[in-house]
Formats: C-alpha cells, sequence, structure tokens
C-alpha cells in the first residue's frame, strides 16, 4: 500500500511537533510547513533524535500562496492537520488584526489551495475557547458558542469557514476542540517552549521550579469552586496527537466539531500540588485578584470523542507533568 502523505502546518511548534512524531509513527510521511514565527527548529532536532530521521520540512507563510502552491506542487497530499496560528489571547487583545491576518487570513489561503489541488479532508486545532462563558461545564459540542477575545473569535471564523465548506460532502472536516494541553515527549526532547511569559499554568509552574520566576501568581481564590481557585480540563500533549490520528482516520463527509480534554478537573492550587509531589519541591505562590475574562470552571464532556473516534485520554496528569518536568530540567 502506497503511504499516505500528509501536510502538518504548524509543525515544528508544540502540538505540531508531537503530531509529527505521531504520525510518522503511525506509518504517514509527514511534510511540515512552519514560518518559524514562534518556534524554532530544534524542535525538529528533537523529532529527528526521537524518530531516527529528519521529516520532510519546508519554511513558509500559509499566508504565501506561492509557497503554498510550491508545496502542493511538489507533494500529492491525502490531507491536512491544520496547527499552524498564533495562540496567545492577551496579545491578540493588543493585536486582534495580526490576529485576524494570521490566523482567518492565513486559514483561508490554506484551504483555498486545498481546494484547487482536490485535497479536501483536514484536522483543525480548534480550542474550548470558543464556548460561550455561560455554559456550565462539563461542556458539549452541541453549546452555545461564543467568544471573550480575538484569539477564541479567529478559532471560531475558521470552525465557521470549515463548516460552510463542508456543506459540501467532498469534504471532511473535523475541529478538535482541545481543553488545556500539558506534558512534553517521554524521550524529553520535545516539549513546550513558551516565548515571553508562558500563557498556560504548568510551563508557568515549571519557570517557578527552575528559578526563572519568584512565585506563581494564582488570580482569584474566590470562584464557586472546590478550593476557590479556577478548575480546567488538562490533557497530555501525546494523548492530543494521537486524537488527532484517530480523527484523520474517522472518514466521514461534513463538519464535526469533537471535544479533546480528559473530563477531569483539577484547579490551580491542586495543580502547584501536584507538581510539587511530583518533583519534591516547594513552589512558591501569591494569590491575587481575578483576571478579567477567566471562568471558575472549563472541563469538556468527552463522550463523543469516545463514540466516534474511540478515543481516549490514557495517560495520567502525573505522567504529564513528569514528562513536562523531564522536557524543562534536560534544556
Ligand atoms: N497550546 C494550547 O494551549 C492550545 C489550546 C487550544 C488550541 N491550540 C491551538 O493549537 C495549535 C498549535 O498550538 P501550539 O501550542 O503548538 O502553538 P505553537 O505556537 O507552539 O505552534 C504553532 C506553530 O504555528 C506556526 N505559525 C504561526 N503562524 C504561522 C503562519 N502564518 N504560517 C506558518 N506557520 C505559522 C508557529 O511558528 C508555530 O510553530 C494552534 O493553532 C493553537 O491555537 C493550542
Amino acid at each position: 500500500m502506497t503511504q499516505k502523505i500528509i501536510l502538518i502546518t504548524g509543525g515544528t511548534g508544540y502540538i505540531g511537533s508531537h503530531a509529527v512524531v505521531a504520525f510518522e509513527q503511525a506509518g504517514y510521511q509527514t511534510v511540515t510547513i512552519d514560518n518559524l514565527s514562534n518556534s524554532s527548529l530544534d524542535a525538529f532536532d528533537g523529532v529527528e533524535k526521537i524518530l531516527g530521521y529528519r521529516p520532510i520540512f519546508r519554511q513558509g507563510d500559509i499566508r504565501d500562496w506561492d509557497f503554498l502552491k510550491g508545496v502542493f506542487f511538489e507533494f500529492a497530499f491525502d490531507g491536512v492537520i491544520h496547527f499552524a496560528g498564533l495562540k496567545a489571547v492577551g496579545e491578540s487583545c493588543k493585536k486582534p488584526i495580526l490576529y485576524h491576518n494570521n490566523n482567518v487570513g492565513g486559514s483561508i489561503e490554506l484551504f483555498r489551495i486545498m481546494e484547487e489541488y482536490g485535497v479536501r479532508h483536514i484536522v483543525f486545532s480548534s480550542s474550548a475557547t470558543v464556548y460561550h462563558p455561560d455554559n456550565q461545564s462539563p461542556l458539549t459540542e452541541d453549546m452555545r458558542l461564543g467568544t471573550t477575545n480575538p484569539y477564541g473569535t479567529t478559532k471560531l471564523v475558521i470552525e465557521k469557514i470549515l463548516e460552510d465548506l463542508a456543506r459540501d460532502a467532498q469534504w471532511s472536516v473535523i475541529s478538535l476542540r482541545y481543553f488545556n494541553p500539558i506534558g512534553a515527549h517521554p524521550s524529553g526532547y520535545i516539549g513546550e517552549i513558551p516565548s515571553g511569559i508562558p500563557n498556560n499554568l504548568l510551563p508557568y509552574i515549571m519557570d517557578v521550579a527552575i528559578g526563572k520566576r519568584d512565585k506563581v501568581l494564582v488570580f482569584g481564590d474566590d470562584y464557586d469552586t472546590r478550593d476557590g481557585t479556577g478548575v480546567r480540563d488538562y490533557i497530555d500533549v501525546c494523548d492530543l496527537v494521537d486524537a488527532h490520528i484517530s480523527a484523520y482516520e474517522y472518514h466521514d463527509s461534513g463538519y464535526t466539531p469533537i471535544n479533546i480534554g480528559t473530563g477531569i478537573w483539577v484547579s490551580v492550587l491542586e495543580m502547584i500540588e501536584l507538581v510539587q509531589s511530583a518533583i519534591d519541591q516547594t513552589i512558591s505562590y501569591e494569590i491575587t485578584s481575578r483576571r478579567s475574562g477567566d471562568i471558575a470552571e472549563c472541563y469538556a464532556n468527552v463522550s463523543l470523542a469516545k463514540k466516534l473516534l474511540w478515543w481516549t485520554a490514557t495517560r495520567t496528569i502525573k505522567d504529564s507533568i513528569m514528562n513536562g518536568w523531564n522536557f524543562v530540567s534536560n534544556r
């Protein structure tokens, strides 16, 4: 059987690099494109160490039509896994045009070239941020959508474009709505490398653990949750990329959004405690006031992923912490 070739956009990024490894190990040939705006080829060096060979990489921007045309001319893609995008919520509030131009504009160019070359099979990286903040967790895919920041809006707009495209039955589209990806590859060669102040909790705690920052700022302890701090659903990055393989192999025409989380909720203070006991080190923290836009609870109902994709998370939160720590301390 001929090996299927898939395009991975944003494949030198945090989740994309894990996906390149997982798809290659599952027997696909991957072609990664990335403009390296939020990553470097170090990630691909790590991928090469894990696989024992270097997968195909082409540097370029998904907004660059000539670049896309060259790549689609060079390879006969079976489908696309679309990670490329900017992801910092705070930055998106300051630079909404950049976010719309990069994420929405780039995705439109990508879908346009896919249509031109008859490649109509795609898995898109969406996010739980597309859910309206008034919904009560556990969140299900049919709940009300609505966003509170430009980053989330770009994800929702791209979902809507894909939904429109998939009215044509030749398209097979899955939007995976990630909850909070954490952890790293067990090899320690690839993981999350935040640029500047980490947006996500675990990298922030790790920064404190390695002495890069003094303390974790806990935004609010007066939410209506077990201990008053916000609760989230943390999904291991290796489980997350396995979900992409299942989603890619789930062939159905039309548009399907699917939650990818664990359905388990962990508070900020619980996460700090879990890291402390996993790495046997005290983590300093300070409770401060709530951050605008944050909600008390956000966790997934994952029944649809189980039902359609036969996928469920298998790694424990301790696995994710230990792998994340292994990666950070190796660096
Ligand atoms: N990490 C999370 O917490 C999280 C949660 C939900 C959804 N997502 C989404 O998952 C995807 C991957 O996230 P990640 O954490 O790996 O982010 P990341 O920043 O590590 O990876 C994204 C990659 O896309 C590249 N990129 C950005 N714009 C590009 C463009 N115009 N052309 C080509 N390459 C471009 C960046 O250089 C980067 O390597 C993103 O779309 C993100 O919005 C991430």
